[in-house]
């Protein structure tokens, strides 16, 4: 992607399904990358995998953090602003999600998702953003969800958590426009381990049953709408929320499932 190469990313989440995908995206794009995850294993083996594909070269280092502790997150951006004074772009990737009916959903339970899926993305952002404002200059992208879109049974805390950062992100864009550009972006289904832990192998096949193009998205189909955003190809998208989820959203009650109706 033009205007991508030797930028220094922040990538959250980066141990997972999608954040691991995206670090190495943007490491064979020629960018420098800071990983940022609470899963010390998960960032090590990142590392390895970095190595084993001849990219080592291009991870600037790693934090073991949880975006929804105040404390570290400012000592994971102390660390990373004693090599980068600031970044260029930020993909505030990180979060959780459970499976919970409305009517079963505990205080504490709700409680966990904001923090890590909201509030996490809001410590990251603007602590990101502030480095940026004052380098006149960056690029954030943050993780919604068609969630965040459209109503979703045994989700109300991952989708009211989601649809919170669309908002934010509009709120973001204009206060950080013209030299901080802020966008969200929105997946449909993408098959990762967060997928893999709350789907059996029959609900996997009836939502691809669902979806037009009747697959999940991968990992890396994310990471290359990260990489185009973040790029020189998109300067003039902002503010707004990038639906990437194989035609789910368009059909509704009259999805390929559903022709009779
Ligand atoms: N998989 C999907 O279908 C899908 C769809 C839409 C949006 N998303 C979003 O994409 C993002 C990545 O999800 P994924 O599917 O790759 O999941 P994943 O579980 O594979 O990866 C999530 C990563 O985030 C890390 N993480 C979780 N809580 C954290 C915290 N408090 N601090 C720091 N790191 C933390 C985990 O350790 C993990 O490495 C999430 O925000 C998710 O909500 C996923």
């Amino acid at each position: 992607m033009r205007g991508l190469r030797g930028k220094r990313v922040l990538v959250t989440g980066a141990a997972g399904g999608i954040g691991a995908a995206t670090v190495k995206r943007f490491c064979e794009e020629g960018c420098s990358v800071w990983a940022l995850d609470r899963d010390a294993a998960g960032l090590e083996s990142l590392a390895a995998a970095l190595v084993e594909a001849g990219l080592g070269a291009q991870l600037a280092g790693s934090s073991v953090t949880d975006v929804a502790d105040p404390v570290a997150v400012a000592a994971a951006f102390a660390e990373l602003h004693a090599t980068w004074p600031s970044l260029d772009v930020l993909i505030n990737n990180a979060g959780i999600s459970s499976r919970r009916r409305f009517l079963e959903l505990e205080l504490d339970e709700w409680r966990r998702m904001l923090d890590v899926n909201l509030t996490g993305l809001f410590l990251v952002g603007q602590t990101a953003a502030r480095a940026m404002a004052a380098a006149g200059s960056g690029v954030i992208v943050n993780m919604g969800s068609m969630n965040a879109l459209i109503g979703c049974p045994n989700y109300a805390h991952y989708n009211a958590s989601k649809a919170g950062v669309v908002e934010l992100t509009k709120t973001m864009a204009l206060e950080l426009a013209p030299a901080v550009r802020v966008l969200s972006v929105c997946p449909g289904a993408v098959r990762t381990p967060m997928q893999e832990a709350e789907y059996t192998a029959a609900m996997f096949a009836a939502l691809d049953a669902k979806i037009p193009l009747q697959r999940h998205g991968s990992p890396d189909e994310i990471a290359a709408l990260f990489a185009f955003l973040a790029s020189e190809e998109a300067p003039y998208v902002c503010g707004t929320s990038i639906v990437i989820d194989g035609g789910e959203s368009s059909g509704g009650l009259a999805s390929a499932a559903n022709e009779e109706l």
